[in-house]
C-alpha cells in the first residue's frame, strides 16, 4: 500500500509484525550478553522513541531507561559541524551503557556520540540500531545489534520522519522509485 507523507510517496518496506519479532529477537540477545548485570539504556532522540519504548519491554534484565539528544550546527570554523550532547544528566562512569538508535547511515552521529560517551568512562557500550545502511557507512567500528540491514534508500514510520512528518507510522516505509527511474 503507498502512502504519501508530506510531497512524497512511500511504500512499506518492514511490518510492524515484522518489527516487532525482530525486537524480541534482539531483546534476547542483549538479554543473553548483559546475563547477572545491570543497564543503562540510552535512547538517541527523536527518531528512538517508538524503538526504545518496544525494545526495552523485550529486554528481560535490570535497567534504567533515559534519552539523550545530539545537537548539530553548522560552525562558522572549517572544521564544518559542531555539536554536542543535549540532557546528558545521568551518570554513566562504570556502568553497561547500550545506546540505543533508529538508523545509522553513514555513521556519522554515532560516530560522535561514542567518542563522547566513551570519555565518560562507562565500563562498557554497546550500540543497538534497529536500521542500517552499510553502502551508506563510511567507518568501520563495530555495531553489536542491527535489527535489519537495509539499502540506501530513504525510510520513514516507527520513530523515522521525513522533514519531521511520518514518526507516528506503525510500519517501516521506503522511498517508492517513480517507474520512470
Ligand atoms: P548518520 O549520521 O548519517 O548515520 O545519520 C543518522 C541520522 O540521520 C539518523 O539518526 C536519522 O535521524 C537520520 N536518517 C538517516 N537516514 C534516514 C532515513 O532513511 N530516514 C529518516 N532519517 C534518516
Ligand atoms: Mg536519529
Amino acid at each position: 500500500m503507498k502512502i504519501k507523507v508530506k510531497d512524497k510517496e512511500f511504500e512499506v518496506y518492514l511490518t510492524a509484525e515484522e518489527i516487532s519479532q525482530r525486537n524480541s529477537q534482539l531483546g534476547q540477545a542483549i538479554a543473553q550478553d548483559f546475563a547477572g548485570e545491570e543497564l543503562l539504556v540510552i535512547g538517541i532522540l527523536n527518531g528512538s522513541f517508538v524503538f526504545m519504548a518496544d525494545l526495552c519491554r523485550s529486554i528481560d534484565l535490570p535497567l534504567s531507561a533515559t534519552f539523550i539528544k545530539v545537537s548539530s550546527y553548522s560552525g562558522t570554523e572549517s572544521t564544518g559541524a559542531v555539536r554536542s550532547i543535549l540532557g546528558m544528566e545521568e551518570k554513566i562512569e562504570g556502568k553497561n551503557v547500550l545506546v540505543v538508535e533508529d538508523i545509522v547511515d553513514t555513521g556519522i552521529s554515532m560516530d560522535y556520540l561514542i567518542k563522547a560517551l566513551s570519555e565518560l568512562n562507562p565500563a562498557r557500550i554497546s550500540i543497538v540500531t534497529l536500521l542500517h545502511k552499510p553502502e551508506a557507512f563510511q567507518f568501520n567500528y563495530k555495531l553489536d545489534y542491527v535489527g535489519f540491514e537495509i539499502p540506501n534508500k530513504f525510510v520513514v514510520g516507527y520513530g523515522l520522519d521525513y522533514d519531521g512528518l511520518g514518526r507516528n507510522l506503525p510500519d517501516i516505509y521506503q522511498l517508492s522509485t517513480p517507474l520512470n527511474q
